[in-house]
């Protein structure tokens, strides 16, 4: 399977041909990345001097947005250049959310706006524990927000000043690793949702479905020779373009780069154009049961 999926778009909204539309939703929901060489974000001169990593507070990654409430957390910032960012942050999202729009319109609608980030540390050279290090090979699954089942589309464009490329490694079919991992992985205990939930560590109940997602991702990149050995192409994604990957499906490493922008959304499978490819619908018929 080629990783990219390359579009030739330069701008986030406008209308695209028939064809384009149905190659993006297969591309995206057969694991591929959409990739668009030639799109990136408009900042102007004021707004490029948030191009710092100083501007991460403390040892975070992330400056985070807030879409229920508009706020912002994660940065030093206050008054009115904390909300100069968020206004950066605002527009990346409306665009994002218009690009899916017109790439897909059976998303339109029903496509769940979550966070927006902007990611100034670089990458490469910093320490992490394994769990937590994005330069392995992983599916996205977080402990403390279960999606029962419900998709991750997330969006990025780099917007590096400096010529730098943001470079991942992207692994084989979610299928393939999921069915290598499979026999490996433990199942929930009884009780173990209900009370990771009251206990406040999970917001809602994690799913048999989250619970085999988050096993997935931490086996994954817990294996020394799985990493090493997986099939994987490495990929540079350059300054001013814009990728797309349903990062629940598709295996990815982020290896190195610095200053991106990142819009996450969630679907209900039901609204995927073929829901039997999901992970949700790939692991229940590996597993023979229901999983959320
Ligand atoms: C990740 O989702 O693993 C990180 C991607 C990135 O920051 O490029
Ligand atoms: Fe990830």
């Amino acid at each position: 399977m080629q990783p990219l999926e390359e579009i030739d778009i330069r701008d986030w909204s406008g209308s695209v041909l028939p064809e384009m539309r149905a190659k993006a939703a297969d591309a995206l929901e057969s694991g591929r990345v959409l990739f668009f060489p030639r799109l990136g974000f408009a900042m102007d001169e004021d707004e490029r001097r948030f191009l710092s990593a100083a501007l991460s507070s403390g040892d975070r990654k992330n400056i985070t947005l807030n879409p229920d409430t508009g706020s912002s957390h994660g940065s030093d910032l206050d008054g009115e250049d904390k909300r100069r960012l968020e206004a950066i942050l605002q527009r990346f999202a409306a665009s994002a959310t218009e690009l899916i729009w017109m790439l897909i319109p059976a998303y339109a609608g029903n496509l769940e706006r979550a966070r927006t980030t902007f990611r100034p540390v670089e990458i490469a050279g910093r320490d992490y524990s394994p769990k937590k290090d994005d330069r392995l090979l992983h599916v996205d699954a977080f402990p403390s927000r279960p999606t029962g089942g419900r998709r991750i589309l997330r969006l990025f464009t780099n917007i590096n000043p400096d010529g730098k490329s943001r470079v991942w490694r992207v692994g084989e079919n979610f299928q393939d690793f999921a069915t290598a991992f499979l026999p490996k992985l433990r199942r929930q205990y009884p009780l173990e949702a209900l009370t990771l939930s009251l206990l406040g560590i999970t917001k809602g109940r994690r799913s048999p479905y989250d619970q085999l997602m988050l096993q997935l991702h931490d086996r994954g990149k817990l294996d020394a020779g799985y990493q090493q050995r997986a099939p994987q192409s490495e990929i540079a994604f350059p300054p001013n373009s814009t990728w797309i990957c349903y990062t629940d499906q598709v295996l990815h490493a982020a290896l190195s780069g610095q200053f991106a922008l990142e819009q996450t959304f969630h679907l209900d499978v039901a609204h995927m154009v073929d829901a039997y490819r999901s992970p949700i619908k790939i692991l229940e018929r590996l597993t023979k049961t229901r999983l959320a």
